[in-house]
C-alpha cells in the first residue's frame, strides 16, 4: 500500500549575513589559490558574518521568511528545532532565542546537534511530532556561524565553510505532498575525523584556548572517503524502502559541502547532474544550514515545483548520515 505523509513543507526560507568572502580575499589571508579552492572543492565564495551577527539572529530572520511564505503565524507554531554546533551559546538553546526573537508564544523549542546531518534528523523529529498528534506546526532550521569556529590560519579547513540559515514550516499533510520518509544514522567510532576537541566539559575554554583547540578540526581525506559511501547508502537504502528508483526523483539535494562529493555520490547512484541541485560555488559548507538553503534557492528558481519528488542527502560530523523523501 502507497503511504501516505503525515507532515508536508507550507514554505521556506533562508537568510545569509551581509558579507561576502571569495576566494580571492582568502588568496590574501593564508597560502591558497583560487584555482586550489576551485578545483577540490567548487566552492567561489561563502557568506561570512559579521561581529555583531548571531545565530539566532540569522536563523530568526530565516524563519520568518518561511513563516511568511506558509502563511503561517508564529504564534500557531508549536514547535522550533534548531539543527546547529554553532549555537549562540553553550546553553540555553538558540531554538530559545529564536522562539524569543520571532514571538513564536507556544512553541516548545530544542536545538538538535547532528553537525550537516542536523536539517535531516530535525525534519525526522519534526514530522515524528506532527505524526503523533505533538504538534500541528513545527519550524525546522539549520543554522550557522561556522567562521566562528574555523580556524583562519589553518588553509585545509578555513577555505572550506560558510555562514547561513534555511528554515522550513511543516504542517499536517492532506495528500500526497509531504515528507514520505526519513533515515537516520550515525557511527560513533569515528567522532574523532570530524570535531572541535575543546570548549566543551571534556576540555574547558581556558584549556582549549591555551593549547589552539577550540577550532573545527577535520581529517579531510577520511571524511572524504566516508562521506560518498554514507550518501550512497543513505540514499540507496531510503529509495529501496520505499520501492523506488533513483530515476523516479526528480530533484536530488545533496549537503553542500564539496563538489567532487556531490558528483561522485551522483554517478555511483547513477542520477545524472541535471537532476542534483548545486550552490555550493556560492555559499560554501554551511553544515546544517546547506540543504534548507538549497530547497529555498531550488523552490525559487523553479527547480523544484509542486508535485516533485525531492531525495535530501546528507553527512556529518559523529560521523551521521541522513536521508529523506519529500514531495513538495
Ligand atoms: N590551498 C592550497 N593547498 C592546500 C590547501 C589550500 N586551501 N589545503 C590543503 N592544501 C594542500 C595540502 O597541504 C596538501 O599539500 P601536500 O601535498 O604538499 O601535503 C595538498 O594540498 C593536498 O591536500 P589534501 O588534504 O590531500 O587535499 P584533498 O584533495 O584531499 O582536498 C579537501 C582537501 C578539500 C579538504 C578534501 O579532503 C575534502 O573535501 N574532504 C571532505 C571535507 C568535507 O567535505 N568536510 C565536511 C563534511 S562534514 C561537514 O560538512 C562538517
Amino acid at each position: 500500500m502507497k503511504k501516505m505523509p503525515k507532515s508536508t513543507v507550507l514554505g521556506t526560507g533562508r537568510a545569509t549575513p551581509e558579507r561576502v568572502l571569495t576566494n580571492a580575499d582568502l588568496e590574501k589571508m593564508v597560502d591558497t589559490t583560487d584555482e586550489w579552492i576551485r578545483e577540490r572543492t567548487g566552492i567561489e565564495r561563502r557568506y561570512i558574518a559579521s561581529p555583531d551577527d548571531r545565530n539566532s539572529k540569522i536563523a530568526a530572520a530565516a524563519c520568518q521568511k518561511a513563516l511568511a511564505a506558509a502563511k503561517i503565524s508564529a504564534e500557531q507554531i508549536d514547535a522550533i528545532i534548531v539543527a546547529t554546533v554553532t549555537g549562540d551559546v553553550v546553553f540555553p538553546s538558540t531554538a530559545c532565542y529564536v522562539q524569543e526573537l520571532i514571538g513564536a508564544r507556544h512553541a516548545a523549542a530544542f536545538d538538535l546537534s547532528a553537525a550537516c546531518s542536523g536539517f535531516i534528523y530535525g525534519l525526522a523529529m519534526a514530522d515524528s511530532l506532527i505524526a503523533t498528534g505533538k504538534a500541528r506546526h513545527a519550524l525546522v532550521v539549520g543554522s550557522e556561524i561556522l567562521s566562528r569556529i574555523v580556524d583562519w590560519k589553518d588553509r585545509s579547513t578555513c577555505v572550506l565553510f560558510g555562514d547561513g540559515a534555511g528554515a522550513v514550516v511543516l504542517g499536517p499533510a492532506s495528500g500526497e505532498r509531504g515528507v514520505l520518509d526519513t533515515y537516520l544514522k550515525s557511527d560513533g567510532r569515528l567522532t574523532h575525523l570530524l570535531c572541535m576537541p575543546g570548549g566543551g566539559t571534556n576540555m574547558p575554554l581556558e584549556i582549549a584556548i591555551a593549547e589552539r583547540k577550540n577550532f573545527l578540526y577535520m581529517e579531510g581525506r577520511e571524511v572524504f572517503k566516508y562521506a560518498v559511501t554514507a550518501m550512497a547508502d543513505a540514499s540507496e537504502h531510503i529509495l529501496e524502502q520505499n520501492g523506488l528508483t533513483s530515476a523516479e526523483v526528480d530533484l536530488f539535494i545533496p549537503h553542500q559541502a564539496n563538489m567532487r562529493i556531490v558528483s561522485a555520490t551522483a554517478k555511483r547512484l547513477n542520477v545524472p547532474m541535471e537532476k542534483v541541485y548545486v550552490n555550493l560555488q556560492n555559499y560554501g559548507n554551511t553544515s546544517a544550514a546547506s540543504i534548507p538553503i538549497a530547497v529555498n534557492e531550488a523552490l525559487e528558481k523553479d527547480a523544484l515545483r509542486a508535485g516533485q519528488l525531492c531525495l535530501m542527502v546528507a553527512f556529518g560530523g559523529g560521523l551521521t548520515w541522513a536521508s529523506a523523501l519529500v514531495r513538495f
